[in-house]
């Protein structure tokens, strides 16, 4: 196990840089802590034009790169940073392929047409680096479908490559529900060969799927939560994928994701204006008041708040939760702030709310981190009525933030909260396991009449919640463990 190991991490998103999820919240903390314990980690992503040159101090460190894709020779430059923890940052710049607006949308919520070519532009060129950087890794570690060909890659074009292919291939599946599934006309530009058009490595259905042919060709995949992972196993939650998971076997795991506390404690965060700890929890109190006041609500502390922070996508129940809150709305003494984009249809639906429910609810569309920030901090309770949930890190960010969760009880929701016991106080969240606003609108009651009837149990559930660790340190030594077994596996331990 000392064996320190080089690892290069491929990903579309990663924080400070590029976010659009959890993803990058993943992406920009294991580095660090896989750093920490002694490893030498190297992040390569795509150079989207928001990421600002001069702001992350960028450094040009190849003016061309030629990429090979099928029938074509494409270019790009790469650029690099150093991110803080030490982790160096390799950014592949393409004008053609990332100088636009979004990193996978236009503006309308549209998927870019071209995203398979970009994305499998962006594996082979990060690949290309490898090679022409010699950075000889021992572990490939590719995140969700617009990377996971690099497994194919490197064990179709690069078994013979020295400078490669000592690599063992780890993929780590965020969301079966993003599969990077695109009709066959893709394939040729993807260039690993028609052979390999079959239903047992990349063809889905006649079109190309990026993540099963990743789930084919690493050699160990994982996926964010043990839960999750056994969820995926079988057709209800694993989107199609859940007979190629079932036979890798072993080689199929979960692996819960961790908090960065450096930006997710309400001790230190610079974007609450009150901080607070287990210890003295004041704070939270003038935080309350805070968020009652952006969100033009009702300044009462002795009206519950119940926040939300999400993207709005068929994923997340916020359909459902949109009706929890009109039901919500006719017979409880609470308050909402829901902060969230995505689906135009909802965004349009939560925008009118404040204006239908005045004092009550609040709500803002966009991307906002302070604001999410606020939200953690002010409410009282934070909801996710996901319909599936592979880790979900809000839930464990209002833990720390002594905030309780609302969560329905699957995936990484299901590993994380602890179910509240009316009999002895013990836990800490509300759980529901139905998809209906009905099953969200009780436990969103339940909640509150605990509040309200209970403020002894809510006290201890606090304390509790506050006190849970989900720090990156032991996912980080999960992850170690994972990548020393498959190394053995492939005898280049
Ligand atoms: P997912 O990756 O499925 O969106 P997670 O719970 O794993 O769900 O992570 C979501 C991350 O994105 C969290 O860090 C959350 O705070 C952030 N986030 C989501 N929507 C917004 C938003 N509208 N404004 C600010 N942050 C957001
Ligand atoms: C995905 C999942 C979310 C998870 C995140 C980071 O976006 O939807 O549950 O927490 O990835 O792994």
């Amino acid at each position: 196990m000392d064996r320190k190991l080089n690892i290069i991490m491929m990903a579309s998103e990663c924080v400070p840089y590029a976010k659009t999820g959890g993803l990058a919240d993943v992406v920009g903390a294991l580095p660090k802590e896989l750093k920490k314990m002694g490893h030498d980690v190297k992040i390569i992503m795509p150079k989207y034009s928001s990421i600002d040159p001069d702001k992350f101090k960028l450094q040009r460190v190849q003016d061309t790169m030629g990429v090979w894709m099928g029938g074509v020779q494409e270019w790009c430059a790469v650029d690099y940073t150093m991110m803080e923890g030490d982790v160096p940052v390799f950014f592949i710049e393409s004008w053609n392929y990332f100088g636009r607006d979004g990193i996978y949308n236009d503006t309308n919520n549209r998927d870019f047409p071209d995203n398979p070519k970009r994305f499998a532009f962006f594996t082979r060129a990060a690949l290309q680096l490898c090679i022409d950087r010699n950075f000889q890794p021992d572990i490939l570690h590719l995140h969700d479908w617009q990377t996971a060909l690099g497994a194919a890659y490197q064990k179709v074009w690069h078994w013979n490559e020295e400078r490669l292919n000592k690599a063992a291939t780890v993929l780590t599946i965020h969301n079966m529900a993003h599969q990077g599934h695109y009709s066959k006309e893709s394939y040729e530009y993807i260039g690993l060969g028609r052979e390999r058009f079959t239903s047992n490595q990349l063809e889905d259905n006649g079109g190309v799927n990026f993540l099963k042919g990743g789930i084919q060709f690493a050699d160990i995949v994982n996926t964010v939560s043990p839960t999750y992972a056994h969820e995926t196993r079988s057709s209800r939650l694993g989107h199609g994928m859940e007979s190629y998971l079932f036979y890798k076997g072993k080689a199929y795991v979960g692996i819960l994701n961790g908090v960065d506390y450096e930006n997710w404690d309400p001790a230190i965060d610079p974007h609450i204006p009150a901080n607070y700890s287990l210890d003295d929890r004041s704070g939270k109190a003038k935080c309350k008041e805070a968020l009652q006041r952006m969100f033009n609500l009702e300044v009462d502390p002795s009206i519950p708040i119940v926040g939300v922070v999400s993207r709005f996508a068929d994923q997340k129940g916020l359909d459902l939760f949109y009706d929890a809150i009109h039901q919500s709305m006719r017979n409880m003494r609470v308050q909402f702030v829901v902060l969230g984009s995505g689906d135009k249809k909802l965004e349009t639906n939560y925008m009118q709310l404040p204006a239908q429910y005045p004092g009550r609810v609040g709500t803002f569309v966009g991307y906002d981190n302070p604001k999410a920030h606020l939200i953690e901090a002010g409410s009282d309770f934070f909801a996710m009525p996901s319909r599936f949930e592979p880790c979900g890190l809000n839930q464990l960010y209002s833990l720390k933030y002594g905030t309780l969760p609302i969560v329905r009880d699957t995936g990484g929701l299901a590993d994380t909260v602890d179910q509240y016991d009316e009999a002895t106080g013990h836990g800490t969240g509300f759980k529901f396991t139905d998809n209906t606003p009905q099953a969200i609108s009780n436990t969103i009651g339940w909640a509150v009449s605990t509040f309200y009837d209970r403020p002894h149990h809510i006290e201890v559930m606090i304390q509790r919640a506050m006190q849970k660790n989900y720090s990156w340190e032991q996912s980080a030594l999960k992850y170690e463990e994972m990548y020393h077994t498959v190394l053995s596996w492939r005898g280049l331990s």
